[in-house]
Formats: C-alpha cells, sequence, structure tokens
C-alpha cells in the first residue's frame, strides 16, 4: 500500500447506482480522481429499447463488490485509508439505488466511516468541480440528463436555486424517444449525436417552445410530437427519410433551446459563469454550440468531459466532498429517495 494520506486530505470512496451503471470512485479532496470505475449496462438494455429497472436491480448487486474492489485498487487504496463513504441516494430507480445505499451503509458501519447520502443532480454539477479547479460558485448551470432538465443557480457548494424546468420530457428522454421512432435504438442520445455528425441541421424546421410565464423553462414534447409526425407521415406515404438530417435537425431545435435560455438566464441574473451537466452536456453540437454564445456573449463555459457527464461516481465522491465539509453526516437509517427534489435533504 502507497503512503498518501498527508494530514487534512479527505479521500471519499463514492458510490453511484441510480440507473444502469454501477459505480464507484475513490476522489481526493474532491476534485481528484484517484479512480472512477464503471460498469455500464448499456449493452443488456438494448435489446429492451430501454432501462428494465428489475434487471438493472439484479446486475448492481452481481458487481457492485467487483467495481468498489476495482475502484480501490486502481487508487491503490484501502478501506481504512477512506475518510468517508458517499453513495447516491436518490433520484433514480428504486431499486437500483436500494442496492448502493444498503451496501454503501454496510461498508461505513462495518469500517467505521462516516456515512454520506448524494443527490445525483448535485453530483452532476459537481462533476465540473473535477476537471476546471478554478471553477467555484456561484455559477448558472444547465442540467440536461435522461430524466431532468433545470437551470440552476448554483449559490455555494449544495446550495442551488432552481431558475428552470421542464414542463414535459427531459432533454435526454426526447433524443431517446425520437432516436428509437428513427430506428437508431438505445440510448438514443449519442446515437443521435453521431448521425447529426452527418447532417444538414436547417434540412427540417421544428418548433421551439416557448412555455407560459417563465422565460426559463423548457418544453419537449411539441417538438418530440412534431418529429414523430414527420416520421409517421413519411412511413405513411412511403417516402424515405434522411436520418442524419432528421437527426441533426432535430439535434439543432433542441440546442438552440438550451444554449439561449442558459446565455439568457446568465444575463439576466448578472453572472459570468456558465456550466453544462448531465448526459446531454457531452453531446457535441451542445458544446459547439454553447460554447459559441458565451463566447460572443463574454461568459466563461464549463464542461465536463464526456465520461464525467454520463453517470458516474467520481462526480458523487466530489459532492460528496462539499457536504462533508459542510458537516452533513447521513444516519443507518439512511433510505433511497426516487424522487428527491433538488435542494431537499
Ligand atoms: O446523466 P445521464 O447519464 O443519466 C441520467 O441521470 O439520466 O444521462 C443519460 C441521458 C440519456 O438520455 C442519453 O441519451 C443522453 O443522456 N446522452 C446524450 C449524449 N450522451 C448521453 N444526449 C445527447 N448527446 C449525447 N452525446
Ligand atoms: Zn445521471
Amino acid at each position: 500500500m502507497k503512503e498518501h494520506t498527508t494530514q487534512g486530505d479527505v479521500y471519499i470512496l463514492a458510490i453511484e447506482s441510480s440507473c444502469d451503471e454501477t459505480a464507484a470512485s475513490v476522489v481526493k479532496n474532491g476534485r481528484e480522481v484517484c479512480s472512477n470505475v464503471i460498469s455500464s449496462q448499456i449493452a443488456l438494455h438494448t435489446q429492451y429499447g430501454g432501462v428494465v429497472p428489475e434487471i438493472a436491480s439484479r446486475k448492481h448487486i452481481e458487481k457492485i463488490n467487483q467495481v468498489i474492489e476495482a475502484a480501490l485498487s486502481e487508487a491503490d487504496m484501502a478501506i481504512d485509508d477512506m475518510t468517508a463513504i458517499a453513495v447516491t441516494y436518490g433520484p433514480g430507480l428504486v431499486g437500483p439505488l436500494l442496492v448502493g445505499v444498503a451496501e454503501a451503509k454496510a461498508l461505513a458501519y462495518a469500517a467505521g466511516k462516516p456515512l454520506i447520502g448524494v443527490h445525483h443532480i448535485e453530483g452532476h454539477v459537481s462533476a465540473n468541480f473535477i476537471e476546471n479547479p478554478d471553477l467555484e460558485p456561484p455559477f448558472v448551470c444547465l442540467i440536461v440528463s435522461g430524466g431532468h432538465t433545470h437551470l440552476v443557480i448554483v449559490r455555494d457548494y449544495g446550495e442551488f436555486e432552481i431558475i428552470g424546468r421542464t414542463r414535459d420530457d427531459a432533454a435526454g428522454e426526447a433524443f431517446d424517444k425520437v432516436a428509437r421512432a428513427v430506428g437508431l435504438g438505445y440510448p438514443g442520445g449519442p446515437k443521435i449525436d453521431k448521425a447529426a455528425r452527418e447532417g444538414d441541421p436547417h434540412a427540417m424546421e421544428f418548433p421551439r417552445a416557448r412555455v407560459g410565464d417563465n422565460p426559463f423553462d423548457f418544453s419537449f414534447s411539441g417538438l418530440k410530437s412534431s418529429v414523430l409526425n414527420y416520421i409517421n407521415h413519411a412511413k405513411m406515404t412511403g417516402e424515405r427519410i434522411n436520418v442524419a438530417d432528421l437527426a441533426a435537425s432535430f439535434q439543432n431545435a433542441v440546442v438552440e433551446v438550451l444554449v439561449s435560455r442558459t446565455v439568457d438566464a446568465a444575463g439576466q441574473y448578472g453572472f459570468t459563469k456558465v456550466a453544462i451537466a448531465g448526459g446531454v452536456a457531452s453531446n457535441t453540437a451542445l458544446r459547439e454550440g454553447m460554447g459559441e454564445a458565451c463566447r460572443k456573449a463574454g461568459l466563461s463555459l464549463y464542461y465536463p468531459s464526456p465520461i464525467l457527464c454520463t453517470d458516474n461516481a467520481a462526480m458523487i465522491g466530489a459532492a460528496a466532498y462539499y457536504e462533508y465539509r459542510n458537516g452533513a453526516r447521513a444516519g443507518w437509517d439512511l433510505n433511497a429517495v426516487p424522487n428527491l427534489k433538488l435542494g431537499e435533504r
């Protein structure tokens, strides 16, 4: 075992199992990733066109011990070297969450370490701290994942103010549904991203919805329906669909809305730093579009590497560090909370 521990360093073993990735990571002082192990179940769920919760739970049980062992061994550390054990306790699928929570409780209890419950979305936001040492709150963050689309002000570590949210589908969900309808398969985001590179983003005109009274809310169901109508109409009339053009045009509509709301929010609330987070933040067109708009508006843009955008445990370790510093400790009664809201404990 290497001699790692300098006085005061905080090492967190983090566990993530809220959906279809079994992940564990050792994170030093919130920003340095010592290991980041992800066992993806994507191949398993692809044949069903989406995540099957019961299969996901069983696979998490099968994998979680070896993933944790791999995370410790890649970091060249033992459980006794950890300062605390952290786990995602919501939001997510209840069965998968319970596997991680039960495992973290057992480990923390047996090793006599503090336990920290982490909000999955706070994890996504915190992924930005890992590779951007200069990023500190406050900043505006767009969180776009398979289950969530939120525009938030990160006031401080672990302190969020939601200023906009989706009224219907999440951005990632729209990507997944459109991809499935056009025969690209699951998960749709990366498939659309790839197909769109060969397509014309202006080939088809899809609607960009503005919703109600809040200029920072989102709605993707109208756009999704419009794309599905286009596909159905083409099928009925025997017209060949240009998948690359459709992917590029749909993606362009999503990206335009995400970029304009985020840049407007930064302007209106007077922030100069913007971050993006969640699986959809790995989208090439979103990264480029947001980059260009931020440059024009004089804003600094931060985003994690693609591997830290989609579900992983390093982001949970980063969030847990700031929770730990703030004195947050979970009890042995920590439970999975499938619909945990941001800012709730
Ligand atoms: O954050 P994440 O891994 O899991 C949730 O917390 O939901 O996000 C998964 C979502 C899926 O909907 C997936 O299709 C989408 O992120 N996604 C992408 C890309 N990579 C993943 N969407 C667009 N472009 C991508 N490159
Ligand atoms: Zn996620």
